[in-house]
C-alpha cells in the first residue's frame, strides 16, 4: 500500500540532524506512554487503538443511518463545534467536490451549525431550510455545550413545526455521552437513533468515532477505507515499523527548542484548508498549556502568498512551516495555447494546472528555507479515504507524543473554561449568582 510520507531535510539548518535525533529516546518512552497508558491524561487514550478496535458491524450501522438520512433528507445539518465538528468538516472538504454545494445532483448537502452564536449565520441557515427536507445530527460529548444546545433548540423547533414532533425525531440523530449530559435525556426521551463517544476519547481525537464518521458517510465518502488506511497507519506506528509520528515530534519540539514557537500548516489545495482548523485545534488545544506550547497556524497557498507571504518570508524569524503535499490530482486540467499570447502565458501551454502549482510550491520551499524558514514536508500521495486517514492518526500520536515531550498533559484542556464561566456570568445563567455580581464590578 502506498502511504503518506514524512522529510525533514529542509528542516536541518536551524537545528542539525543530531539535536533531532537526540530527542529520539524521549519521543520513543512518549510512545510507550501511549500505549502503556503511563503518562499524563492517561484515561483519555482510547483513540490509540480505536481504528484497528472499530468493529465493521459499526461502521456498517453507520453507514445504514447515513443511507436513511440520505433517502430521506436534501439537506443533513451537522451540529457541533470543537472537537465535534472539525474533523468531519475537514474529511468533507478535502474529499467533496469544491462547488458542491452550489449542484443540485449533489443530495444531501451537509451543512454545519452549532460552531459559532452568529446570529445572522442562524436566522439564514433556518430561512434556508424553510422549504427543504432537512435532517439533524447533533454532536455533543458533554451534551451541554452552548452554542451546539441553542443551534439545536432553534433547529429541533423549526423541525418538528415542519413535521411533527414523531416523524421528527426520525430526522434527528444525536452523537453524546452514553449516560450523562442534556443531550442524552432528550435523545432517549423523544426516541432518536444515537452514537455513543466513548469517555476515553477526547473531542479533538474524536473524528473517527461515529462523531466525524457519520457525517462523512452521509456526505458520501467511504468510512471503511477511511478506518482502514488509520488502522494501517497505527499498526505501523505502534509497532515502530514506521516512525514518521516520533520523527515529526522530534522536529519540531527540537525547532521550538531553538526559538520557533509558531508553526504554519501550509497546504497548496483549496480542499485542506479546514484539515488546517482541525489540525490548529488538535495542536493548540493539546500543546498550550503551562505557559508552553508552539502556537499553531495555517495558510492556503498561492492565495496566502499574496498575503501573508510577506511576513513568513522576511517577518521575525520565528516561525517553521510544515507543508502538506498532494502529489496526484483528481483531475487533470492544461493551459491552452494562445495566438495573440497577450498575456504572455504561452510558455505555459500544455502544462497541466498542478505543475505550475507544484512549481509555485518548490519556488516556495526553497525562498523561505532561504529566508530562514525552516520546512518539514508531508507528502501525501492523492486526496482519498485511505490517505485521509492515515494523515489524521499520524496527526494523532504526534500530537500525543509532542505532547509528552514538551512535558504536558495533551489530554485535558483547562483553558477553554475560562471564557464559559465569564460568558455564564455576563448572561446571569443560575448558579453562577457570586460569579454575576464579582463580573459586573468590573464592567
Ligand atoms: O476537544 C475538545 O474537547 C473540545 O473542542 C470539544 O470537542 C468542544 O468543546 C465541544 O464539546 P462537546 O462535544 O462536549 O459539545
Amino acid at each position: 500500500m502506498k502511504q503518506i510520507e514524512l522529510s525533514i531535510k529542509n528542516a536541518l539548518g536551524t537545528v542539525s540532524k543530531s539535536d533531532v535525533d537526540a530527542l529520539k529516546p524521549v519521543a520513543q518512552q512518549s510512545l510507550a506512554k501511549l500505549t502503556d497508558g503511563s503518562g499524563l491524561g492517561n484515561d483519555f487514550l482510547g483513540w490509540v487503538k480505536l481504528p484497528s478496535e472499530t468493529p465493521s458491524s459499526l461502521l456498517d450501522d453507520i453507514n445504514a443511518t447515513a443511507a436513511s438520512l440520505r433517502e430521506n433528507c436534501d439537506t443533513v445539518v451537522v451540529i457541533g463545534i470543537g472537537g465535534s465538528y472539525l474533523g468531519a468538516k475537514a474529511v468533507i472538504e478535502a474529499l467533496s467536490d469544491s462547488f458542491a454545494a452550489y449542484r443540485h445532483d449533489a443530495a444531501p448537502h451537509v451543512l454545519f451549525a452549532g460552531q459559532n452564536i452568529g446570529e445572522d449565520y442562524l436566522y439564514e441557515l433556518s430561512d434556508y431550510l424553510k422549504d427543504k427536507k432537512f435532517g439533524i445530527i447533533v454532536i455533543s460529548k458533554s451534551g451541554t455545550t452552548t452554542e451546539p444546545a441553542i443551534a439545536f433548540r432553534l433547529l429541533k423547533e423549526q423541525l418538528e413545526h415542519q413535521l411533527g414532533r414523531q416523524e421528527a425525531s426520525k430526522r434527528i440523530v444525536a452523537i453524546t455521552d452514553a449516560k450523562r449530559g442534556a443531550l442524552r435525556s432528550l435523545a432517549d426521551q423523544e426516541g432518536y437513533k444515537t452514537y455513543v463517544i466513548a469517555d476515553n476519547v477526547g473531542g479533538r481525537f474524536s473524528v473517527l468515532t461515529p462523531v466525524g464518521l457519520l457525517p462523512i458517510a452521509v456526505a458520501g465518502f467511504d468510512i471503511h477505507a477511511l478506518i482502514e488506511g488509520a488502522a494501517a497507519f497505527e499498526q505501523a506506528t505502534l509497532t515502530g515499523a514506521n516512525d514518521m509520528a516520533t520523527l515529526y515530534a522530534q522536529t519540531r519540539n527540537a525547532l521550538y527548542r531553538a526559538g520557533k514557537k509558531t508553526e504554519i500548516l501550509v497546504n497548496y489545495n483549496p480542499k485542506l484548508h479546514y484539515f488546517g482548523e482541525w489540525w490548529k485545534q488538535l495542536y493548540g488545544e493539546s500543546e498550550g498549556k503551562d505557559h508552553k506550547g508552539i502556537f499553531p497556524a495555517a495558510v492556503d497557498n498561492s492565495t496566502d502568498l499574496h498575503s501573508m507571504g510577506q511576513w513568513i518570508q522576511d517577518g521575525e524569524r520565528t516561525i517553521f512551516e510544515t507543508v502538506l503535499s498532494v502529489v496526484d490530482q483528481k483531475h487533470e486540467l492544461r493551459i491552452g495555447h494562445d495566438e495573440a499570447n497577450l498575456d504572455g502565458l504561452n510558455f505555459l501551454a500544455g502544462k497541466r494546472v498542478d505543475e505550475v502549482n507544484k512549481m509555485a510550491e518548490l519556488g516556495t520551499v526553497l525562498a523561505h528555507v532561504d529566508g530562514g524558514v525552516p520546512n518539514i514536508h508531508i507528502i501525501i500521495p492523492a486526496l482519498t479515504e485511505l490517505y485521509l486517514g492515515q494523515l489524521i492518526y499520524f496527526f494523532e500520536a504526534a500530537c500525543g507524543i509532542s505532547g509528552y515531550i514538551l512535558d504536558v498533559n495533551p489530554f485535558n484542556q483547562p483553558g477553554v473554561e475560562a471564557y464559559k464561566k465569564n460568558m455564564f456570568a455576563l448572561l446571569e445563567k443560575p448558579g453562577y449568582e457570586a460569579e454575576t455580581e464579582a463580573i459586573k464590578k468590573r464592567i
